[in-house]
């Protein structure tokens, strides 16, 4: 069995759709959720969910990314996590931290990479007319949002859509396809899969 931590800074509904996916004959279980912001709506989700949680506060380490890696690694520690899923975690992490965790650790990032890393993906999908959006799941390296894509969801830009109606519908997507390829990637498959 795989041991997953989820890292999340926001509501973490995407740690919801995962921690939730890993029960009876899943490959893998959820150990441990961390939010870098206290407070963090996901982590009374995660405590609901009967899951361990752990907050480490990226502003007490200001631009001192290595010292918040350090905390981060000491929260992971004790739990010996295998996998470690970003799921609406906004930091940008350093290069030694993706090449400790090289090829265990995925994020979800809400367009279809190569288009759109960073942040604002839908107001910029919108803007350039595009008649799809979407959704990806790659395997984290030093370069943001450009690692080995593992899965993409793709979702219609319908006329009048707006970033909010766009994002709520990306969501969607992002909760089927990141648990069906965290399934496939605890098994030791990384090969793409592509959901409509
Ligand atoms: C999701 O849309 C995720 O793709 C995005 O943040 C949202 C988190 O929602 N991630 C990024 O933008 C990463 N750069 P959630 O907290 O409800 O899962």
């Amino acid at each position: 069995m795989k041991r997953v931590a989820i890292l999340i800074s926001g509501s973490g509904s995407n740690m919801v759709a995962l921690a939730g996916s890993m029960t009876g004959d899943h490959p893998a279980r959820p150990v441990l959720v961390v939010s870098s912001v206290p407070g963090a709506g996901g982590l009374a989700k995660a405590e609901a969910m009967g899951l361990a949680t752990a907050t480490v506060d990226h502003r007490r380490f200001g631009a001192d990314r290595a010292g918040f890696e350090a905390a981060l690694g000491a929260a992971l520690a004790p739990h010996a996590p295998d996998i470690l899923c970003l799921a609406g975690f906004m930091r940008i992490l350093t290069p030694a931290f993706t090449a400790h965790w090289a090829g265990r650790m995925l994020n979800i990032h809400p367009s279809l990479l190569p288009k759109y890393p960073g942040l604002h993906t839908h107001a910029r999908a919108l803007a350039a007319g595009d008649a799809e959006a979407g959704c990806t799941v790659h395997e984290v390296t030093a370069d943001l949002d450009a690692g080995p894509v593992l899965g993409q969801a793709r979702v219609p830009i319908m006329a009048g859509d707006t970033p909010d109606s766009l994002a709520s519908r990306v969501l969607e997507a992002e909760h089927r396809l990141y648990p069906a390829v965290l399934r496939r990637f605890a098994a030791g498959d990384r090969t793409p899969l592509h959901l409509p």
